[in-house]
């Protein structure tokens, strides 16, 4: 049994075959509509989420398959102190499936060790959401037609963006990416992504505050929100929160074929005047999540449709 808890549990050639199964799920819905009639995938949400929980269920409904789950802490038995594990192991007796958001770093991880049914890491605290690079990845590669050979601008929240953690790791795989990461100085990488990732494989990086000094070299600007859930005082985020702003005058500083991809939800990073600018990708990249977690759900649960 395999569960997903970091984009590099997949090798490069799985991950290829998953982003094939996604498009060619892209360009034949209609194939897939009862892969997985009669499986249920549990969502099991500790964390506010939106666009996760509920492109979890509609992929496992596209598959013909039927959800169950909770989507806050408050309304699971985790209120009466219930642990992860205990959960997940009654869960096993419920679902074929789960998909385990967190604030807890590792708690999914624990759930897998405990679990009777394949478990998917849908984003642990500040550390990893391996879904949303799969995401990533298939719209990159799809949009772009390749995921090497590129300088990727990776702007905003990059302490506690786990979006960008996991992105990271993963593209360190694909040859020649130059990263631009641009941060306030308080929401630098961290050290770890910092030495452990980026100077251990000997990846080309460079640090940067002024987002429009790296706009003109960029092939693809990743935008992140700045995770108030994760600071410790309110008057630290209001200083940062508008720290960068995308709008139309940045934008024009951008090549004509750059990317702008963010995982949403955004909240004044992107301005919404950009949102009509064809190089503007964050809505199709939402799309993107629905094809890949179905992949995801097919590979994992080994159903395969001839
Ligand atoms: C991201 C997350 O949860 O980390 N959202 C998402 O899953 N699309 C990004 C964010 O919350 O800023």
């Amino acid at each position: 049994m395999r569960h997903l808890m970091s984009p590099l549990d997949f090798s490069v050639e799985e991950l290829d075959r998953l982003m094939d199964l996604a498009n060619d799920i892209e360009a034949n819905p209609e194939k897939y509509a009862h892969a997985c009639s009669g499986k249920k995938l549990a969502t099991l949400f500790y964390e506010p989420s939106t666009r996760t929980r509920l492109s979890f269920e509609a992929a496992m409904l596209n598959l013909g398959g039927s959800v169950l789950g909770f989507s806050s802490a408050d309304s699971s038995s985790a209120a009466k102190g219930e642990s992860v594990s205990d959960t997940i192991r009654v869960i096993s007796c419920y679902a074929d499936i789960a998909a385990m958001r967190h604030p807890k770093e590792g708690a999914p991880l624990v759930a897998s060790m405990h679990s009777g049914i394949p478990v998917i890491n849908a984003g642990d605290g500040g550390h990893q959401h391996p879904t949303q690079t799969l995401t990533d990845l298939l719209t990159i590669r799809s949009l772009k037609g390749r995921l090497g050979g590129m300088t990727i601008g990776l702007c905003g929240d990059l302490k506690f963006g786990r979006t960008v953690h996991s992105l990271i790791n993963a593209l360190i795989r694909y040859p020649d990416v130059n990263f631009i990461l641009i941060s306030p100085e308080e929401l630098r990488i961290p050290d770890y992504v910092r030495e452990d990732v980026l100077r251990r494989n000997h990846q080309q990086f460079k640090e940067v505050i002024r987002l429009e000094d790296a706009m003109p070299e960029l092939d693809l600007l990743y935008m992140t929100r700045v995770q108030r859930e994760r600071f410790f005082n309110e008057e630290d985020y209001i200083r940062m929160k508008d720290f960068y702003i995308l709008d139309k005058a940045k934008m024009e500083l951008a090549r004509e074929d750059m990317m702008v991809l963010h995982p949403l939800p955004r909240v004044n990073e992107i301005s919404v005047e950009v949102d009509s600018d064809p190089r503007a990708a964050y809505f199709r990249q939402a799309q993107y999540g629905v094809y890949i977690r179905m992949a995801l759900i097919l590979t994992l649960l080994e159903v395969t449709v001839c």
